[in-house]
């Protein structure tokens, strides 16, 4: 595993040393923490998918390839006023660096979803938009953004499959990247979170309430600076709460356990630790 971790920006490598026996005493920490809980939430954001390929927003490499190719920082692309005046651009830029057709679960993504079949998970909430909790088996999943995997015309409300938006055939002529509604000639979009966009309320609602309920709280792969969503970390009544970062984020100070490496490579050690349930206990 790397020794080293990256400052909330991305660009700056914190001379961090941790040692293996420091890392495995925290994965083993971990599984005794999993081995009481039985009705966990994970609080995640773009870290989760980094192991599968997909870019967090915090590193430099997001922001300098937004910069230079479109000449605007991803919130700008990303709004909702900037799709609504330029759809061309704002569809190619998501067709071409923030969907990823071929991105697959990684080991964060599966542990989650046996902890949650084993019943020491109640749900899983991600400010993600890329669908690789669902696709890793995870049934509970409360999605604060959105997802890529779904989208919607504005005229009409009809849904569409991403394979649909994605395909040329469907989309405005000469660009043929703005997919438009055969039923009324809308604008169909991707069903996510736009900046300047309010977050969806049932996934709000499902969200608190999970976070409300459960015993222990696990964050991890998120900077924990994008707003409201952070705030739901608030409601965490439980006894427990777990930081699973590269980065240092402002939850580190708050956090019973804090540890500093891939998440991917920690749950998918920890998943083997964890003691089996004992199918008596309620
Ligand atoms: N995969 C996606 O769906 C995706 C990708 C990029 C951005 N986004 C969106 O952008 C916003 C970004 O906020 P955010 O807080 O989720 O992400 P962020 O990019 O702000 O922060 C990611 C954090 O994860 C850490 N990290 C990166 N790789 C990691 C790994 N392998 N293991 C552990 N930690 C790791 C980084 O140090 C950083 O602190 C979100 O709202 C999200 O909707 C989503
Ligand atoms: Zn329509």
């Amino acid at each position: 595993m790397s020794d080293f971790v990256f400052d909330e920006n991305g660009d700056e490598v914190v001379l961090k040393k941790r040692t293996q026996a420091e890392l495995e005493a925290g994965i083993a920490e971990l599984a005794d923490i999993l081995g009481y809980t039985r009705r966990g939430v994970f609080f995640g954001g773009a870290g989760v998918s980094t192991e599968s390929g997909i870019p967090d927003f915090r590193s430099q490499a997001s922001e300098e390839l937004a910069e230079e190719l479109f000449g605007l920082p991803p919130e700008i692309l990303l709004s909702i006023e900037f799709a609504r005046k330029d759809p061309v651009t704002f569809h190619r830029y998501i067709r071409e660096h923030i969907i990823d057709t071929a991105a697959k679960p990684n080991a964060a993504h599966l542990a989650l979803a046996k902890l949650e079949a084993d019943g020491r998970l109640a749900a899983v909430v991600t400010q993600n938009i890329d669908g690789l909790h669902q696709l890793a088996g995870s049934q509970n999943v409360y999605e604060l953004h959105g997802s890529l995997q779904r989208n919607y015309c504005e005229g009409c409300a009809a849904k569409y499959s991403l394979d649909w938006v994605l395909d040329p055939a469907n989309c405005r002529e000469p660009d043929q990247v703005v997919p438009v509604c055969p039923k009324c000639g809308g604008w169909v979009r991707p069903d996510i979170v736009l900046y300047g966009e309010a977050l969806p309320e049932n996934a709000m609602l499902g969200a608190v309430a999970a976070i409300n309920d459960a015993d222990t709280l696990i964050v991890g792969g998120t900077s924990l600076v994008v707003y409201p969503a952070a705030n739901f970390l608030h409601y965490f009544k439980g006894h427990t709460r777990v930081l699973i970062n590269l980065g240092p984020t402002g939850y580190d100070s708050h956090a019973d356990l804090v540890i500093s490496a891939p998440i991917g490579e920690v749950l998918g050690e920890v998943i083997d630790q964890v003691p089996p349930r004992n199918t008596s206990e309620t």
